[in-house]
């Protein structure tokens, strides 16, 4: 068992019976999924699952768990997905799966927000490893990404797998990736993205992470954000 497989077998354990749970998206998601799809069938576990994306709504579907669309949600009790980057503070780096307005809202909406990584996702400073995602209305990347470049930032839209097209969002939205001097300190960062208009979404997220779960060699490490 990889450690992604061992961390999400180890957050289910966190599911009660009757709860709701927000389902991430990604490969830790998915064994989060399958897990969870197992105990709904074997151990009689009730649940009722809402997802970030179209791509882990198919995957729940297919294994039998009960979903509930968004809309009917005001709140959930649990979310549970990974993440790109993870800061010692549990500032979080998200987006690559670039569904970014449902990730950040069942962040916000679920009283406890579990992040599963394997060590590879631990950086000192957002943006170590991979470009911001933004998520933008269509006809105004370009004054947002004008916008960006004057903060700093450097980059463009997401392209397709096949490089032969862009990158759209399950909401119709264009993705910039952008990349900023490291010097820019991500509290401000984070403000500046929430204040450009045009702006859908963003990957930065700040303050939202109850706990981070921590898979290296075997090993699981928790972190519950009471404990910083
Ligand atoms: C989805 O948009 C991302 O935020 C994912 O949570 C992130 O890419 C983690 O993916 P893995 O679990 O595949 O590493």
């Amino acid at each position: 068992m990889n450690d992604k497989e061992l961390v999400a077998r180890h957050a289910v354990q966190q599911v009660e019976d009757g709860m709701i749970v927000g389902l991430g998206t990604g490969s830790t998601a998915n064994y989060f999924i399958d897990e969870l799809a197992r105990r709904h069938a074997d151990e009689g576990l009730q649940v009722t699952a809402a997802a970030s994306s179209v791509v882990s709504t198919i995957r729940a579907r297919e294994r039998g768990l009960p979903l509930v669309a968004l809309e009917h949600l005001s709140r959930l009790d649990l979310y549970v997905d990974g993440a790109d980057e993870v800061t010692p503070d549990m500032t979080l780096l998200k987006g690559r799966g670039y569904d970014l307005v449902r990730e950040k809202l069942l962040a916000r909406a679920s009283d406890v927000f579990l992040v599963l990584v394997d060590r590879s996702k631990q950086v000192g400073r957002i943006g170590e490893h991979f470009p911001v995602p933004v998520e933008v209305m269509p006809f105004a990347w370009q004054l947002v990404k004008k916008r960006l470049e004057v903060l700093g930032g450097r980059g463009d839209l997401r392209r397709n797998a096949a490089n032969d097209g862009l990158v759209v969002t399950s909401h119709g939205s264009l993705v910039l990736d952008m990349v900023f001097d490291p010097a820019f300190e991500t509290e401000a960062l984070d403000a500046a993205l929430n204040d450009t208009p045009g702006v859908v979404e963003h990957g930065i997220f700040r303050g939202l992470a109850s706990a981070v779960f921590i898979a290296a060699e075997g090993q699981i490490q928790e972190y519950w954000a009471t404990q910083c």
